[in-house]
């Protein structure tokens, strides 16, 4: 006789921040992410980046071409702030439906980052209009000024922008996304409910040494880069809290091995295909299998005052191979945790 493996049911999950590029990359990633969530809140870092209504609702398009028949699946848009953001064409684009969010990258902070945003104070018009119509910040937090070591950024970002920001604008609500510090953590829990964070599986995952010791692994780089070992522990103990104040953002970044085994390699992880699988790991190590929903299918609705998915999802404890490589489109792609056994597997 054999006993049934352990399972979980949840509601479907949603992944509040990700990458899916464009064209054959597009086409390639979509169907990961499709498979194991009902929305994704989608980056607008192209190249050039989306920053208009327009150019959001036909990225849009393009996104739901690739989605496979059968399966449904819903892009949340966003528009890439720049210091010319126009705040009437982001309220209407949110009004008719065609814009979720609004994305604040610091000008030169990460991947197709160099329109970004050169002085907060630049875009205070925009973002006191998002804050009267209810629109979501969603916020790399880094600051980008070279006198600050690449592994302080995000703390620092947090005093000289964020606090202030937050204090200024206490209705904008503000999705502090990829946090890797235990000082995003303080500053999340200490700030009002219109503040939110998101959390990756690579940064409950690794730490810094993972990326440096024995040799340089380029497919565990990202930004924010993963900090020290106390800085995970205090991610873990967050996102596995069932506070309400963190979901599920996997960041799924993917760039092609050879952009990312190179001599000035990219930045970002492509974890859209195992991404259920690798944050459960995490809630089951920590011995909060109860909190995952809210993790993963309550808390970023809730935020973003949309209603959960209706549709349930199953994961069985049963061990899962991640594949070496994975087609990329035009070339293939190191997935995070690749060539690794997981302990979980989305069976339907
Ligand atoms: C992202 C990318 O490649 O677009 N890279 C990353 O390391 N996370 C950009 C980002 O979210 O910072
Ligand atoms: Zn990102």
């Amino acid at each position: 006789m054999t006993t049934p493996p352990e399972s979980l049911t949840i509601r479907r999950p949603d992944d509040w921040h990700l990458h899916f590029r464009d064209g054959d990359t597009m086409r390639a990633v979509v169907p990961y992410t499709a498979r194991q969530c009902a929305r994704a809140i989608v980056m607008p870092n192209l190249a050039p980046p989306v920053t208009t209504t327009a150019l959001a609702a036909a990225y849009r398009d393009r996104i739901n071409a690739a989605v496979p028949d059968g399966i449904e699946f819903t892009p949340l848009m966003t528009t890439y702030l720049t210091d010319e953001t126009d705040a009437q064409d982001l309220a209407v684009g949110h009004g008719d439906g065609v814009l979720t969010a609004a994305k604040l990258y610091p000008a030169g902070a990460t991947t197709n980052s160099a329109h970004g945003v050169t002085d907060v104070a630049n875009i205070m018009g925009v973002l006191e209009r998002m804050a009267d119509i209810g629109m979501p910040l969603c916020v790399h937090g880094e600051v980008t000024t070279p006198d600050i070591d690449i592994f302080d950024r995000e703390a620092v970002f947090i005093d000289r922008i964020l606090q202030p920001l937050v204090d200024r604008l206490p209705t904008l609500k503000v999705i502090f996304e990829h946090i890797t510090t235990m000082q995003a953590v303080s500053f999340v829990e200490s700030a009002g409910p219109n503040v939110a964070a998101t959390i990756t599986p690579q940064h409950l995952h690794i730490n810094r040494n993972d990326i440096l010791v024995g040799g340089i692994r380029p497919h565990m780089y990202c930004l924010p880069v993963a900090k020290r070992e106390q800085h995970r522990l205090a991610l873990r103990g967050a996102a596995t809290s069932g506070s309400p104040k963190y979901f599920l953002g996997t960041d799924s970044a993917p760039h092609h091995r050879h952009a990312k085994e190179s001599d000035c390699g990219c930045a970002g992880i492509f974890n859209a295909p195992f991404a259920l699988e690798s944050y459960l790991q995490v809630f089951e190590d920590e011995g909060a299998l109860p909190h995952f929903e809210t993790f993963a299918s309550l808390a970023g609705p809730a935020f973003y005052g949309l209603e959960p998915n209706e549709e349930r999802v199953t994961l069985e404890k049963r061990p899962v191979e991640v594949p070496a490589t994975i087609d990329g489109g035009e070339a293939e792609v190191v997935p995070f945790h690749a060539g690794e056994t997981l302990n979980w597997q989305l069976v339907s």
